[in-house]
């Protein structure tokens, strides 16, 4: 058991706790579900992290596109030190490069001295807005949120649950439990529909400082939300790189064809029980067909217009 200050191990056992599916357990904290072994961490960041003015912050709900969205800014921001053709990308997980912050650097009581981090700072983070430190809202960091349809989210929630992640001891569970708990909100740093909105409200209101992303309109056309992160990071890209192609190196270089291919992401671990590989599937958008059945598609629309679409967030 790791050694937690013992107000942090207090604070943990008061909370309400339910069973949810990307971990054992789940911790009811700040209106949101936290995965109990990373709540210590969770509450450490929120306590310790200072943010600097040129940070970048990029935020999710797990499976949204994270790995992508760290892999495109990693690129976009550092494409001054390195060519694409000699990104670090190809020898290292996306992960290693952007690391998270509560899975990470606030890991096991850690409080890390990320001063000398070259700058900007890029990190990344499962927080909903409404958790995340005070320093990350009222500095001028900004903050870039993926987020994905919900049911692909559920679909690809439930491989990774099927993957190496799950544990020995855990039992595997059915898609059908798998798809209730989601319903039920009862997912780490959910319910989804809770924290997508709150970035949500928070890029309308805050422009300048949350750029609200879906990873369809990735998918559907990269390279115009490459010119847009770009822009949005204070980073735009010139004529002279539009013109040398390098928005479609970037692109390129960071398609699922390429990062899954590569050595360092079929093999290796970038934290106990998280297989690099296990980030890499399929990336398709409406692969839920393959998996939901009519009825599971017609309760989760019906959640999504009542807790999404009043809010004008439409997938
Ligand atoms: P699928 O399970 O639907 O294939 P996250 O990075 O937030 O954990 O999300 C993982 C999802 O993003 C997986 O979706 C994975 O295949 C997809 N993905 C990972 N890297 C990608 C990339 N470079 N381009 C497109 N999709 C990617």
């Amino acid at each position: 058991m790791e050694h937690h200050p013992e107000e942090i191990d207090e604070v943990i056992a008061s909370l309400p706790k339910e069973r949810g599916f990307l971990a054992p357990n789940l911790c009811l904290y700040q209106n949101f579900w936290f995965p109990v072994t990373v709540l210590p961490n969770v509450i450490t960041f929120q306590r310790h992290f200072r943010a600097k003015d040129n940070d970048i912050v990029l935020a999710s709900q797990p499976k949204a596109g994270t790995t992508w969205l760290k892999a495109l800014v990693f690129s976009i921001v550092n494409r001054r030190y390195f060519d694409i053709s000699n990104t670090p990308l190809l020898t290292s997980n996306p992960h290693e490069l952007v690391p998270f912050l509560e899975f990470t650097l606030y890991a096991n009581n850690t409080k890390p001295n990320l001063e000398d981090f070259p700058e900007p700072r890029i990190f990344s983070t499962h927080l909903p807005y409404s958790c995340l430190p005070e320093s990350v809202k009222r500095s001028n960091c900004r903050i870039v949120y993926i987020c994905r349809n919900p049911l692909d989210t559920v679909v690809s929630s439930w491989h990774f649950f099927k993957s190496p992640v799950r544990s020995e001891n855990q039992p595997e569970r059915s898609m059908e439990e798998h798809f209730e708990t989601f319903c039920d909100g009862k997912t780490g740093f959910g319910p989804f529909w809770d924290q997508t909105v709150g970035y949500w409200k928070e890029s309308l209101e805050e422009p300048h400082k949350v750029l609200f992303l879906k990873c369809e309109d990735l998918t559907e056309n990269v390279v115009a939300q490459v010119k847009k992160v770009a822009e949005f990071v204070g980073l735009p890209f010139s004529t002279g790189e539009e013109e040398a192609g390098v928005i479609q190196g970037i692109a390129e270089t960071c398609s699922l064809r390429k990062l899954k291919d590569l050595e360092v992401n079929k093999s290796g671990k970038f934290m106990p029980n998280f297989e690099n590989r296990s980030y890499f599937r399929k990336g398709e958008v409406g692969d839920w067909a393959n998996s939901l059945s009519p009825p599971m598609v017609a309760r989760l629309h019906s959640i999504m217009e009542e807790k999404m679409s009043p809010f004008g967030l439409e997938f």
